[in-house]
């Protein structure tokens, strides 16, 4: 496979630049770069991948045979909804230590957001004052292709990303605005309510050629109008909702549970959350689309169509409470009911105390370096190799989402086998 080399500087646009997982990506970048910090949970940093068969058997690290962006070719910029520049946001978000943060304080002073697309009804929880002025959607999406192209300019990158990770929307199911590329731009140019600010970014990255990450659940890339627009012009895409505590649990433990062919009766999980994004999900209908990536993992996974007797009636409920003492340090607890020998109960409790921001900045990392090879190697469309760092993997409307984590990891890691020309692993000998 031809894959163009990563020459030149890669652009980084940060939807959401200011958030505690934007700055935690930042921050954790510009010093891995500098030899100040080790960014762990990073697989295109710190992975190694086997490859060959018998005497030619060898586990180079990703990185040293993937052609992928080096960490010091990246230029970061972003939009928020508020002014402040990402040293501050950094301390704001209480995420890190000051004395973390003030490793990099004068690139991060440098980096100050953009003036944001929003509207208010779509987080209702948050009040931008560093927003756009424009009489209807269609016009921010041109000024958001302005920026776009005032940042590769300005910065000399021979290529660019955008990736989402501003607050979670309010729910909106998929509509007719969202069904082809005419309907979708007829829909901003008469500021339908279908339209909501991460689609028109959305759709002004994929019209400028630039692919772009979703990171939070709400449709933004997942439509029938910004696949027809990615397939014309040749852009991957990919998404929803990063990967990382809860759900990413729920991955690794309902496949144990499919593999070993026990029960299931029901698995309730709630969660404690005090940061900003615990605030926006306070608000139902924000946590409404939250919940729906939540949910369809177990389902998927279990398959309680094939074993009715086994999964045909799990009760499965998800909480997110705010609560603002615990800060981005979230903690998670399951409880999970499952069935075994002769329909005996038991019980399984998982209780994580995670930082949230922590566990996401990798896989921001990971995500924006892996979608540019994506590009380079002439992919385009929705990136299913990439739903090893998702919730709600998209996926084509002729397939099923692939939920398993391990699953997830050798279809990423075959795929960059074929990349290089290697063979894919079939796990036989
Ligand atoms: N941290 C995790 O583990 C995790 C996992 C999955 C998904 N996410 C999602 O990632 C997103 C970011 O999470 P966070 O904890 O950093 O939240 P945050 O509230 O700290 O950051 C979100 C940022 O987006 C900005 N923003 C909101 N609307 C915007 C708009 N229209 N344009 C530009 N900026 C906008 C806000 O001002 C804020 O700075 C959320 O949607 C969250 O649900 C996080």
């Amino acid at each position: 496979m031809e894959i163009k080399k990563a020459e030149g500087k890669l652009g980084v646009l940060v939807v959401g630049i200011g958030g505690a997982v934007s700055s935690t990506f930042v921050v954790g970048t510009l010093a891995a770069r500098k030899g100040l910090t080790t960014p762990i949970g990073s697989l295109t940093q710190m992975a190694h991948i086997e490859l060959g068969k018998g005497a030619d058997k060898r586990e180079p690290k990703i990185k040293d045979v993937v052609p992928l962006a080096d960490l010091n070719d990246l230029v970061i910029g972003g939009w928020d909804i508020f002014e402040e520049d990402v040293y501050a946001a950094a301390l704001h978000a209480e995420v890190l230590t000051e004395k973390d943060i003030n490793k990099v304080k004068d690139e991060l002073q440098a980096i100050k957001p953009m003036k944001a697309v929003f509207y208010q009804e779509y987080v209702t929880r948050l009040h931008g004052t560093w927003v756009k002025d424009a009489a209807t959607k269609y016009d921010a999406m041109e000024q958001v292709k302005a920026d776009i192209e005032e940042f590769k300019r300005k910065n000399n990158c021979s290529r660019l990303v955008m990736i989402w990770a501003a607050s979670t929307e309010v729910y909106i199911p998929m509509g007719e605005a969202h069904k082809s590329v005419v309907a979708f731009e007829e829909a901003m140019k008469s500021n339908s309510p279908e339209i909501s600010p991460s689609m028109i970014y959305a759709y002004a990255a994929v019209s400028s050629g630039v692919p772009f990450i979703n990171g939070a659940p709400a449709l933004t890339v997942d439509m029938p109008a910004i696949w027809e627009l990615a397939d014309k012009n040749n852009v991957p895409i990919c998404g929803k909702d990063f990967k990382t505590g809860q759900t990413m649990m729920k991955t690794v433990l309902a496949p144990m549970l499919k593999t070993r062919m026990l029960g299931l009766d029901g698995w309730f999980s709630t969660n404690i959350l005090g940061n900003r994004d615990g605030e926006v999900l306070d608000d139902p209908a924000s946590f409404k689309t939250k919940e729906v990536s939540k949910l369809s993992v177990i389902d998927t996974i279990l398959d309680s169509e094939k074993y009715p007797e086994l999964y045909g009636n799990i009760y499965h409920k998800v909480r997110i409470n705010y609560y603002p003492p615990r800060k981005d340090n979230k903690e998670g607890w399951d409880n999970i009911d499952l069935v075994g020998w002769m329909g005996y109960p038991m019980q399984l409790k998982v209780d994580f105390l995670c930082r949230d921001s922590i566990l996401a900045a990798p896989l921001m990392l990971d995500l924006i370096i892996l979608t540019d090879l994506s590009q380079r190697a002439g992919f385009k469309g929705i990136q299913t190799w990439l739903s090893f760092y998702f919730k709600s993997p998209m996926h084509t409307p002729d397939t099923e989402p692939l939920h398993d984590l391990f699953a997830q990891f050798v279809k990423m890691k075959n795929t960059l086998r074929v990349m290089i020309g290697e063979e894919p692993e079939d796990y036989l000998g």
